[in-house]
């Protein structure tokens, strides 16, 4: 098991670890360590256009990293930071383009796990990390997770996360002669909507995105992915033989691997808590039989605001919606 000594050591190098926040598990590298940041691409496999999130120790060491930081930034990183929301903000020259694939602006979060935070600290700069996973599969909310994903990653293990799913990302700007912000919801997580907008009452703002509309660019739509099927059922009512038939037909599955049977994943009610067990119920739904496929079905619970958070990731992480 890695000491906190040694990651920093690791970090300082120019190299890459895995480290806990209280969403998920990152990989992390320094972001003036070039070599660290592509080493981050290439592990993960993910393409250059998807732009890294860069974790920072304090409010004070976000607005090093800035331009344009005005008070609604100022309000909302007062009101959730440490936490799991990700503020997008125009960048300074500090940020490479490598991080930011070649925006302008940088995503920045202080995350409140202590481990992360405290290994921020200690760094003193900022680390980039996106979720320690492959390129399009689920991210890891344990250390275990990590190294099935990652196996030759170094982990500073944190036990598991406490959220369970990825911050909030959020876009503030404002709109230029006018005293409005635009704000733009870039991805749902557990700190909802309803929550930023009366931490922000005083302002008026233009919504540009609720998270019920259609997909942000960069965000891809078959993230999270399991390892077997899985299936999103919106429809009641659907046997399960007819469901078995669509699969198949629609997901073009072969013979051999035909799917011959359904496995039921059965989420809490309370939004925190399926949030908090969802991915590491898709990857132990995905160490079943091959010939078998995940299945979740919509409930009436499901539509409360929180919901809209775990439903686009289980939305996103299915192979079909019926
Ligand atoms: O909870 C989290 O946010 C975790 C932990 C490790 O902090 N990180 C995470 O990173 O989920 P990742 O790489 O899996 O997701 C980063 C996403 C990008 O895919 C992109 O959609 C968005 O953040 N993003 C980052 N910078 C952005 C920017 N400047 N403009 C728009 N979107 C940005
Ligand atoms: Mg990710």
């Amino acid at each position: 098991m890695l000491t906190e000594l040694e990651a920093i050591k690791i970090l300082n190098w120019g190299g890459v670890v895995a480290i806990p926040t209280e969403t998920v598990y990152g990989l992390a590298a320094r972001i003036d360590r070039e070599e660290g940041l592509k080493q981050i691409f290439s592990i993960k496999e993910r393409p250059f256009f998807d732009p890294l999130i860069v974790h920072v120790k304090s409010l004070e060491q976000a607005k090093e990293y800035c331009q344009d930081w005005g008070e609604p930034h100022q309000l909302l990183a007062e009101a959730f930071w440490p936490g799991p929301l990700t503020i997008v903000v125009k960048k300074n020259a500090k940020i490479s383009d490598l991080i930011t694939a070649s925006l302008p602006t940088v995503g920045l979060r202080c995350p409140r796990h202590p481990v992360a935070l405290n290994l921020l600290e200690q760094i003193d700069v900022p680390l980039a990390a996106p979720s320690a996973n492959k390129f399009t599969k689920t991210s890891p909310t344990s250390p275990d997770h990590v190294r099935k994903s990652l196996p030759d990653v170094p982990i500073l293990e944190g036990g598991e996360c406490e959220v369970g799913i990825e911050s909030t990302i959020i876009e503030i700007k404002k709109i230029e002669k006018t005293d409005q912000y635009e704000l733009t919801l870039l991805r749902p997580g557990m700190i909802a909507l309803s929550n930023i907008k009366k931490t922000l009452k005083d302002f008026p703002l233009v919504i540009n995105n609720t998270g019920k509309g259609p997909l942000m660019p960069g965000q891809l739509d078959n993230h999270y992915r399991p390892d077997i099927p899985l299936i999103f059922l919106r429809r009641s009512g659907l046997a399960d033989q007819d469901i078995l038939l669509q699969i198949n037909e629609k997901l073009n599955i072969s013979i051999e691997h035909k799917i011959e049977t359904l496995v039921e994943l059965h989420l809490p009610q309370e939004a925190w808590l399926a949030a908090r067990i969802l991915y590491a119920e898709l990857r132990r739904g995905g160490e079943v039989h091959r010939n078998q496929a995940l299945l979740v079905r919509e409930q009436e619970f499901m539509k409360t605001e929180l919901w809209l958070s775990v439903l686009d990731r289980l939305k996103k992480a299915s192979y079909l919606i019926l």
